[in-house]
């Protein structure tokens, strides 16, 4: 009786300690926790791994995104850390093993439309941090995974394992090597964020025979980044360093302006791209986007027979003076003028210049001709939040006036990409669709359209 007593005191103050410790403790844990989370929620914006783990009405990282291959659709998987339907139960092993070599916990390979290839490069304390965020910072969510819309024989999996030993590289952390000698530790962290997170190369690249991309780095080749199939009717162009539609004539500043609110003095953002702005880059911080300007103007010009835009104020003052002697030139005067102006200026930031714009230089009509039948709209982002837009004229010109304005753009002001035809105006109206005006909430979650289709070579019809 006694001695309890007398111990009681003790025990107590023994327990108060160890308590103070634990709570200490876990909180001290908890707070590391919540930083390695938060860096894990950065790069999982940088990797824009919501914009095809997600629906628009979907939770974020449930799953269920169709995307269109060429022999069938496939869709995305929960990744949320829902024990049954997400990734709940995998080790970080497990996470690892997936995100550089496509191979599930369950052994079979992925679909090459998840970029394994490019996150493969990623460093073992940021695919640390990934994984943190996966199991501690998203919500788990039990929306099953959907099977693929692919028949038999097609469906199965073991040729995705011969297409990842031939085409998918041997996975490897980013390694400061290659061409990045002696450059600076910003160049390399804007080749980390763009070859590896950023899987930019994914839509900028072009495909070879096994639809794999023809480089995952600028090392030793300059197909990397040199501009890709169209996707849902939109040109992918070029990142290089390069005229006739590539990033020549941007300044560092324009490419960080760009990925951050969707616009610049040059362009608005279109298409994919809009996806890229809005779910990824316009997180990211000013520091990163510097790195990954520096980075692609890095990159040296691999279509060296373009000659730099020269501005040509012919056009300019014969619209100004009232001479209109095309039908193109008629047609823009009433219906484009008021906002992309007579001289092809624009309003920088709000309407896109025509002039020197690298849409309008690489020869190609698809985006121009597709933009005048659909319409577009700038992402709104947080520093930009205006979603301006630009109205569809599919109902308003016929194949031959859109294909006359569409050259008129094409071939004023300086700019060198030539004539577009009404042949080439009626392919792209079949898979036109209008734009609608997007707003914040339109930039939920889950990429647009059949954008990944390019991922596996042809689009779906
Ligand atoms: C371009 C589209 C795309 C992006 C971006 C993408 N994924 Fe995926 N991912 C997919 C598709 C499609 C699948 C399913 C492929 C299949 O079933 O073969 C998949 C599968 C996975 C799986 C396997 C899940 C399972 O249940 O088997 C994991 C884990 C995963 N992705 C994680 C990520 C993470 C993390 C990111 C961002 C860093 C990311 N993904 C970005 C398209 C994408
Ligand atoms: C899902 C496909 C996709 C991915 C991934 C993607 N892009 Fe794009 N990008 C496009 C499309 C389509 C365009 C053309 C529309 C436009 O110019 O806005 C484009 C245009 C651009 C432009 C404007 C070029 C110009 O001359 O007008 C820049 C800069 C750019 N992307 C940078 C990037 C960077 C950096 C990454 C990686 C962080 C990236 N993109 C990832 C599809 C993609
Ligand atoms: C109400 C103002 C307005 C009118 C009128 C207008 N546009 Fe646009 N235009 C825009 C906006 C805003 C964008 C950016 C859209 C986006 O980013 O999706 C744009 C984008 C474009 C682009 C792509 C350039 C780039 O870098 O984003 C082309 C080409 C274009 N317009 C041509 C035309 C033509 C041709 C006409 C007349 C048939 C026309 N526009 C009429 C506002 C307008």
């Amino acid at each position: 009786m006694q001695l309890t007593i007398q111990l009681k005191p003790v025990v107590a103050k023994v327990v108060t300690a160890l308590g103070l410790v634990l709570v200490a403790g876990s909180g001290w844990a908890a707070n590391a926790d919540q930083q390695l989370i938060r860096q894990g929620e950065y790069l999982a914006q940088a990797g824009d791994c919501i914009a095809c783990h997600s629906t628009v009405k979907g939770k974020p990282f449930a799953g269920g995104l169709a995307i269109g291959t060429p022999i069938g659709k496939i869709y995305s998987t929960n990744i949320t850390p829902d024990k049954q339907a997400g990734i709940g139960t995998w080790s970080f092993d497990d996470f690892d093993k997936l995100m550089r070599t496509g191979v599930t916990k369950q052994g079979y390979t992925v679909y090459p439309a998840m970029p394994y290839p490019s996150y493969s490069r990623l460093s073992q304390s940021d695919m640390h941090a990934l994984y943190a965020y996966f199991m501690q910072g998203v919500q788990a969510d039990p929306t099953p995974n959907k099977e693929a819309d692919i028949p038999w024989p097609l469906s199965m999996r073991f040729p995705l394992a011969i297409w990842r030993w031939a085409f998918a590289p041997k996975p490897e952390p980013y390694l400061a090597t290659g061409n990045s000698s002696g450059t600076s530790a910003q160049l390399l962290r804007g080749a980390y964020l763009v070859e590896g997170l950023g899987h930019c190369g994914a839509c900028h690249t072009p495909r070879g025979v096994g639809f794999q991309e023809k480089a995952l780095t600028d090392v030793g080749n300059r197909d990397y980044l040199s501009g890709g199939a169209p996707i849902d009717g939109w040109t992918v162009p070029s990142l290089r360093n390069e005229h006739g539609g590539g990033l020549a004539r941007w300044t560092n500043a324009d490419i960080a302006d760009f990925l951050k609110s969707g616009r610049n003095n040059h362009t608005a953002s279109f298409g994919a791209m809009n996806d890229v702005v809005a779910h990824s880059m316009q997180h990211m911080t000013d520091v990163d986007l510097d790195s990954i300007a520096l980075y692609l103007k890095a990159l040296p010009a691999k279509n060296t027979e373009a000659a730099a835009f020269k501005p040509d104020n012919k056009v300019a003052a014969a619209l100004s003076n009232g001479v209109v002697n095309t039908a193109g030139a008629q047609i823009y005067l009433d219906r484009c003028a008021g906002c992309h102006r007579s001289d092809g200026n624009g309003y920088s930031k709000a309407f896109p210049a025509l002039a020197g714009n690298a849409v309008l230089q690489t020869g190609d009509p698809t985006s121009a001709i597709n933009i005048v039948l659909s319409g577009g709209a700038v992402p709104a982002t947080r520093t930009a939040p205006s979603a301006l837009t630009m109205a569809p004229y599919a109902e308003l010109l016929n194949d031959e006036q859109v294909a006359q304005v569409v050259s008129f753009i094409q071939t004023s002001w300086g700019n060198q990409g030539g004539n577009a035809t009404a042949a080439q105006v009626a392919k792209v109206r079949k898979t036109s669709v209008p734009v609608k005006p997007l707003t914040e909430t339109s930039f939920a979650p889950g990429r647009s359209g059949t954008f990944a289709a390019s991922l596996v070579g042809t689009a779906p019809k």
